[in-house]
């Protein structure tokens, strides 16, 4: 059965900073960012939100989500009061309401090294075919896709390029880059491929490359985490017995091999991983309140999914203020173009 699109502004609204931007400006895109932002934007495969939590931290207006699981269409709601539709393959586009901006995070184990390389040839991946559905419905001004790193050499650069040629012969300007979450203030190692597209042709797109100063890892652990996070002996002392570490606080990381490594910063949080490759000082599993602070969520994001699924959505999502530095430039850049032409 079809969910219809309730919109309830339920959290505070715009312009709001991430807790995580600290010594920041509030931004200014476009021309009249009110709590009307005359810009409306879509975000497909939503998961919990973290377009939306960029997005409407610069003033804009979400219209309509999807994401066919239903937690986290339960945690979406919640706290941005839209309550997202399931499965992209069941929408119509005449249910999609018109917008400016397209965001989705379409599904990436197909093209990630945790996942089988599958790719195009895996349905998850075929999803892209999706989002080239609505595209060519609707139109939108600015579209904004984030994948992982992986899909720059998947299938030695094919899967990347047909998705760029897709865009393409529909009349979009598009291009990519892969950026690093640990650029934008997170002290958390994310590599994604971005790719930004306008309708209206640009000259070129000025990807945000500066860097934002890191927040220490200090300020996002829990002070009390709970017993219930800490390894049992056996683990803790498996972990110590391969690595002496050379600061603390640290988060160390277990790869495939068994080699352990610690950082003052969090490997990739995975979706689909054992949550005991990533762990504080060696000794306990990141809280869900840590993995959403890993990712930029304020602590204003309430969490009212069970910690497995919450950990599970954590490692899904987008690196929050990474995102919103890209929304804030791809606006900026499609408002510069309609100027000029005005001009
Ligand atoms: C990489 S995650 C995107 C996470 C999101 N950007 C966020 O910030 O939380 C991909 C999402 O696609 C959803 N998904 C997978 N297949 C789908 C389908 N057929 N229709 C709608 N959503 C789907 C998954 O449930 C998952 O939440």
């Amino acid at each position: 059965m079809r969910r219809k699109v309730i919109e309830m502004k339920k959290r505070k609204s715009s312009a709001r900073l991430l807790e995580f931007e600290t010594g920041r400006v509030p931004i200014q895109v476009g021309h009249n960012h009110s709590d009307e932002s005359p810009i409306r934007f879509i975000d497909l495969f939503c998961g919990i939100g973290g377009f939306h939590e960029a997005a409407r931290s610069l003033g804009l207006t979400g219209v309509f989500a999807c994401d066919i699981d239903e937690e986290c269409r339960k945690a979406y709601h919640h706290n941005y009061g839209l309550m997202p539709y399931g499965d992209i393959r069941e929408i119509e586009v005449d249910d999609i309401p018109d917008h400016d901006l397209l965001c989705a995070g379409f599904p990436c184990q197909p093209f990630s090294i945790i996942g089988d390389m599958a790719g195009f040839a895996d349905s998850r991946g075929t999803l892209f075919f999706e989002l080239e559905r609505i595209i060519m419905a609707k139109k939108p001004r600015m579209i904004v896709l984030e994948n992982v790193r992986q899909l720059v050499s998947h299938n030695g650069g094919k899967s990347l390029a047909k998705i760029m040629l897709s865009l393409r012969r529909m009349g979009y300007w598009a291009d990519y880059r892969v950026l690093n979450a640990l650029n934008f203030g997170l002290p958390h190692k994310r590599e994604r491929v971005i790719i930004v597209a306008f309708r209206d042709n640009i000259d070129s797109f000025p990807w945000p490359i500066r860097s934002m100063p890191m927040k220490p890892l200090s300020a996002l652990l829990e002070k009390s985490p709970g017993v219930k996070h800490f390894v049992s002996e056996r683990i803790r002392l498996s972990r110590f017995a391969r690595h002496t570490p050379k600061m603390t606080p640290s988060i160390w990381h277990e790869n495939k091999a068994g080699n352990v490594s610690s950082h003052p910063f969090s490997c990739a949080l995975r979706a689909g991983a054992s949550y005991n490759y990533l762990l504080v000082n060696g000794e306990r599993r990141l809280t869900p309140r840590e993995m959403l602070r890993l990712q930029g969520f304020p602590d204003d994001f309430e969490i009212i999914c069970n910690d497995s699924q919450t950990r599970k959505q954590a490692g899904n999502s987008v690196p929050v203020p990474m995102i919103r530095a890209i929304l804030e430039r791809v606006i900026n850049a499609a408002n510069c173009q309609i100027e000029r032409k005005r001009a």
